[in-house]
């Protein structure tokens, strides 16, 4: 590889500088000195990639969580901790997508150096010697934009790196999966590995999709985090589809951890303590609340109910969980004091606008009567106030998919 970039390459070793020195053999990372290893490394960094706009409500989250060193940027937040915390951020998180470790940031001008700073990061530190690490990425207002050709270069160097740390003239790949991703931008590369595998949306309650625009799981928490409900009034969806918000609402108000029943990719890494994740697993556990909870989801559509019926089955709050057909617009409550989380059709993807707007009208003369209630509505349409007939206290900017979206917060 040409020399010439070299002086130019700006590497971040921050895990290699915390840690103290101390080089791990491959066998190391087969387990039998799991304990020696996991106490180099009492500070990894990380990345968690979420929707735009929940950016503070994620690292709310990973504060509360007690993670070190939480920043908030766009789209994502960054975090610092042992490899504990890779077990508790995967299995508590409602609002990130996944949870990335962070092996190290270089220049990009051109592939040589980007070759280069990949080749010196530690990867030998994470990716066991049977390891397999296929690489996938993206690049935005940088010079390198050609993704295969970004995927190959940081294959290639890293292969060259664990042909030379693990000494092995081949490479065999047929262990664990650590999916390396990269992302370039403005010319400097961030080199992650994932631990999460599906992202962190997929709770393992939603199995059947609802093909009515179903919400992501984590805008749903976000929704129900932003609505400050703490398991106290009455929650109501009356637009509740496959029960994605009354189930987090559930979740959240029994403190259960979103990810006690699935599966994490970096369950199958060696290097990783034994016990972090059943630990993890007793920890959100023993956390959890009992208590009466009156959340109610409605919808028109009689094959929505049974879907999110059965969703919440899945999910364990079908106890705290009423779901009826019913026509949002003959939305009734005599109690004082709820509050309304609610995805309307937005006229976009699943309905016509006239027809969206008819109902936003209908459902907006239906609430009259609940002066007391709490609401936010997500809706994309511009009009929502106007024609649903209340102007929001607050509007707050989210993304649905690509869909730009307010929530539209009355309370
Ligand atoms: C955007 S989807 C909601 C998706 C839901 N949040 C989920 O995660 O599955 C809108 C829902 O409103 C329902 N809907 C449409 N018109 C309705 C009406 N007049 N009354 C009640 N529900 C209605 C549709 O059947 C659909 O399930």
């Amino acid at each position: 590889m040409p020399q010439i970039m070299k002086h130019l390459i700006r590497i971040s070793y921050d895990n290699d500088r915390e840690r103290g020195g101390g080089e791990l053999s491959s066998k190391g990372m087969q387990g039998e000195q799991n304990t020696q290893y996991s106490n180099l490394k009492p500070s990894l960094k990380f990345c968690v990639p979420c929707l735009f706009g929940i950016e503070g409500l994620c690292a709310d989250e990973l504060k509360r969580l007690g993670m070190s060193d939480v920043r908030a940027e766009n789209g994502r937040v960054l975090f610092s901790g042992s490899e504990n915390e890779i077990a508790r951020a995967n299995v508590n998180l409602r609002t990130g997508e996944r949870v990335l470790l962070v092996a190290g940031n270089c220049n990009s001008n051109t592939f040589d150096e980007l070759f280069e700073g990949v080749r010196a990061m530690p990867w030998e530190e994470y990716i066991s010697d049977n390891g397999a690490f296929p690489v996938k990425g993206h690049s935005i207002n940088s010079k390198l934009h050609s993704i295969p050709d970004c995927q190959r270069i940081v294959k290639k160097a890293v292969v060259e790196r664990l042909r030379s740390r693990h000494k092995a003239e081949w490479i065999k790949e047929t262990g664990a999966k650590y999916q390396i991703a990269f992302a370039i931008m403005n010319d400097t590369a961030s080199l992650y590995i994932d631990t999460s595998g599906a992202g962190l949306h997929k709770r393992g309650y939603r199995l059947a999709g609802w093909e009515s625009a179903p919400l992501r799981e984590t805008l749903a928490a976000a929704m129900v985090k932003l609505s400050r409900y703490r398991g106290k009034e009455s929650v109501c969806d009356p637009f509740c589809g496959s029960g994605t918000i009354p189930i987090e609402a559930a979740l959240a108000a029994k403190n259960r951890a979103p990810g006690l029943s699935r599966c994490f990719t970096a369950q199958d890494w060696t290097w990783l303590g034994k016990t972090i994740w059943s630990d993890a697993i007793e920890e959100a556990k023993s956390r959890e609340y009992t208590g009466d909870y009156d959340i109610w989801g409605g919808d028109i559509a009689p094959k929505a109910i049974e879907l999110a019926a059965a969703n919440a089955q899945r999910a364990g709050v079908s106890d705290c969980i009423r779901f009826d057909i019913a026509e949002a617009a003959d939305f009734k409550r005599d109690i004082a004091g709820g509050m309304i989380i609610a995805n309307p059709p937005y006229g976009e993807r699943i309905m016509l606008p006239g027809e969206a707007e008819d109902i936003y009208r209908r459902f907006g003369k239906a609430i009259k009567q609940l002066d007391s209630w709490k609401m936010y509505i997500l809706s994309s349409h511009s009009e929502f106030e106007r024609i649903f007939g209340k102007t929001a206290v607050k509007k707050r900017k989210l993304y649905n998919g690509m869909i730009k979206c307010d929530l539209h917060m009355y309370y």
